[in-house]
Parts: C-alpha cells; sequence; structure tokens
C-alpha cells in the first residue's frame, strides 16, 4: 500500500482521525493490521474492528490491547449487525476492494440516523495523467518484480474518484460534511486519499 500512497500517507491519515472527536458507538471495517485502531478507540465509546481476512484480523488483535475495543470477522458489503447499530463507521483504503454501491447501502443500514461515515478513499484520479502513468507502472513492476504476484482480475476497477464517491454518498442517503485530500508529497506520483466524513439522513 505504501508503494502506491507513499510512506507517510498512511500516517498522515492516521493524524487526521486523531483530530475526530466523540465517534460514540464505532466500527471499523478493513482495521487491517489495526494500523488505525488505537487511536479510533481513544476517540469512541466502544469500538468493533472487524475485517474480513481472519489473518489481518489476528494480527490487529494481538497488536491492540485497548479495553473497548472486540474484534470480529465481518464483508463490510453483507455486515452481520443489525440495523441502526453504531453511531460511526470508519474504513481506510477499503472501500476500492469493494463494489462501492453495495458497500454504502450497508453503511446505512448499520448506522444510526444522524450516524457519521468516515472514508479514506484511494483516488488515483486525482493525479495528473502522466504521474497516473507512472503510479500504475511501479505498481505492477513491484507486484511483479517484488511480490511476484499479478494484478487480480478487475484490478483497479471499483476505484472512485472524490466526485464519484461524493455523488454516491449523497444517492445513498448521506449529506456530505466534508472532503479533505491527504497526501505524501515526497513523489508527484504517489496517489492521494480523500478523507471524506458523511452523515446519514432521515
Ligand atoms: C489496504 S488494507 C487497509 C488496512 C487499514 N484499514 C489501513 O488503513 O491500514 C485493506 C484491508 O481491507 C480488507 N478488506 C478488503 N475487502 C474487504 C471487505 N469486503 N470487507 C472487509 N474487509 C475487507 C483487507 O482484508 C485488508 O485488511
Amino acid at each position: 500500500m505504501d508503494l502506491q500512497i507513499g510512506g507517510t500517507t498512511r500516517s498522515l491519515i492516521r493524524e487526521r482521525v486523531f483530530k475526530e472527536k466523540n465517534l460514540g458507538s464505532l466500527v471499523e471495517f478493513g482495521c487491517g493490521t489495526g494500523f488505525n485502531t488505537a487511536i479510533l478507540s481513544a476517540k469512541a465509546e466502544s469500538l468493533v474492528a472487524t475485517d474480513f481476512s481472519p489473518g489481518m484480523l489476528a494480527v490487529a488483535k494481538a497488536r491492540i490491547a485497548a479495553r473497548n475495543v472486540t474484534f470480529r470477522v465481518e464483508d463490510c458489503q453483507k455486515a452481520s449487525f443489525c440495523d441502526s447499530s453504531f453511531d460511526t463507521a470508519f474504513m481506510s483504503l477499503v472501500i476500492h476492494f469493494t463494489e462501492p454501491l453495495k458497500t454504502l447501502a450497508e453503511m446505512r443500514r448499520i448506522l444510526k440516523t444522524g450516524g457519521m461515515l468516515i472514508i479514506a478513499n484511494l483516488d488515483p484520479a486525482a493525479l495528473k495523467s502522466f504521474d497516473r502513468l507512472r503510479c500504475w507502472v511501479r505498481i505492477i513492476f513491484n507486484g511483479l518484480a517484488r511480490f511476484r504476484v499479478k494484478p487480480p482480475k478487475g484490478f483497479g476497477q471499483h476505484l472512485l474518484s472524490e466526485k464519484q464517491l461524493c455523488t454516491h454518498l449523497r444517492d445513498a442517503g448521506f449529506n456530505v460534511l466534508s472532503c479533505e485530500t491527504i497526501r505524501d508529497g515526497s513523489r508527484s506520483s504517489n496517489i492521494p486519499v480523500d478523507y471524506v466524513r458523511a452523515r446519514k439522513v432521515c
């Protein structure tokens, strides 16, 4: 991930999360190894940290000692939570792995009315065209040469620009409160991340 977005972007996202207040009952989807989980737990009454990979969740569980956190395997497109369960839902660098419309509908279902959805969205469309090309070449080269994995089928097909994400959020019944761009400026081809906050409306 850091090869795509730059080495400091995830820390910048975490710094932005640190500014959040009173997240109430919170669910994190796609927590991965728990990079944001401890900070989130400090901003919430309770936190359910979830990922659909039991392996990722096991790493997160071993790292996070906060008492108000529980861990659970969940797919953010089809979660097992009851309707209107949470004040806040958070997902960082996850939505592009999913079918966004399905995920946003699921977020609307599990949030209380007035609840907040926070999404950190990988946004290659924000790059200038030459930088976008450089970034894809880097991703494919590193994938093949360093990690020896071919891009998965449909790779990149669910990426959303900030505008597309905000439109989908409105269509799904959210009021977009703020959109910020977070980027590691050390290289012009590092992919920016949109930090978007939206409220569920009636
Ligand atoms: C790039 S990692 C991001 C991890 C962490 N949120 C962060 O910002 O460091 C994406 C994570 O999303 C998880 N993921 C992908 N699709 C998912 C889905 N449909 N439901 C839940 N988690 C998913 C993956 O298992 C992985 O841990």
